[in-house]
């Protein structure tokens, strides 16, 4: 059929009679779906939302590449653990993961203390996960995770290792202590 073809157009617009007006029909049980379908999209918007303004949730960052081979030398990380950033209020922390244990495994910070977590690993894959916080990331050799936590609650935290990466992954963990 040709494109010239007088029935082939239906433009609403080409049409000097009202009755012939097109209207596009869709099925009341398909139109329902679709607004489920949008129903969705715009909780799952709302609470994403939700979870990075009001819950503080992030994503891990990529924060840069660390030699596994020289974390001896290279700058902080010959030397993991806590740096007191402002006394009292802004902490570091600096983390080797690495079969089957962390450096350093026991943490202290003060109540209140905003804690900015650095993780490398000096051999294979590892995880980071902190109980009650939104820490949760993975430990990748030559590679920085970083992450950060408010500890407004007294108590002892324990961390561990989450990805599978040997015998010893079960015993690879370790504590945070937020003092009164
Ligand atoms: Cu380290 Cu599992």
């Amino acid at each position: 059929m040709s494109d010239e073809t007088p029935q082939d157009d239906v433009s609403p617009s080409d049409s000097t009679d009202g009755d012939t007006k097109q209207h596009i029909h869709v099925d009341s049980y398909e139109r329902n779906w679709i607004r489920i379908s949008i129903g969705f999209l715009v909780f799952f918007v709302i609470m994403i939302t939700i979870a990075g303004l009001a819950l503080g949730i992030q994503v891990p960052t990529d924060e840069g590449r660390v030699d596994p081979n020289t974390l001896d030398t290279a700058p902080f990380w010959s030397e993991p653990g806590l740096r007191e950033i402002v006394p009292g209020e802004e902490y570091e922390v600096y983390i080797v993961a690495r079969r089957f244990s962390f450096e350093p495994r026991n943490i202290a910070v003060p109540k209140g203390a905003h804690v900015t977590f650095w993780a490398t690993s000096a051999d294979v894959q590892h995880g980071f996960a902190l109980e009650g916080t939104n820490v949760n990331m993975m430990v990748i050799p030559g590679q920085v995770s970083k992450l950060a936590a408010q500890f407004d609650e007294p108590g002892e935290y324990d961390f561990i290792c989450h990805e599978y990466c040997g015998l010893g992954h079960a015993v690879m963990y370790g504590t945070l202590t937020v003092e009164p």
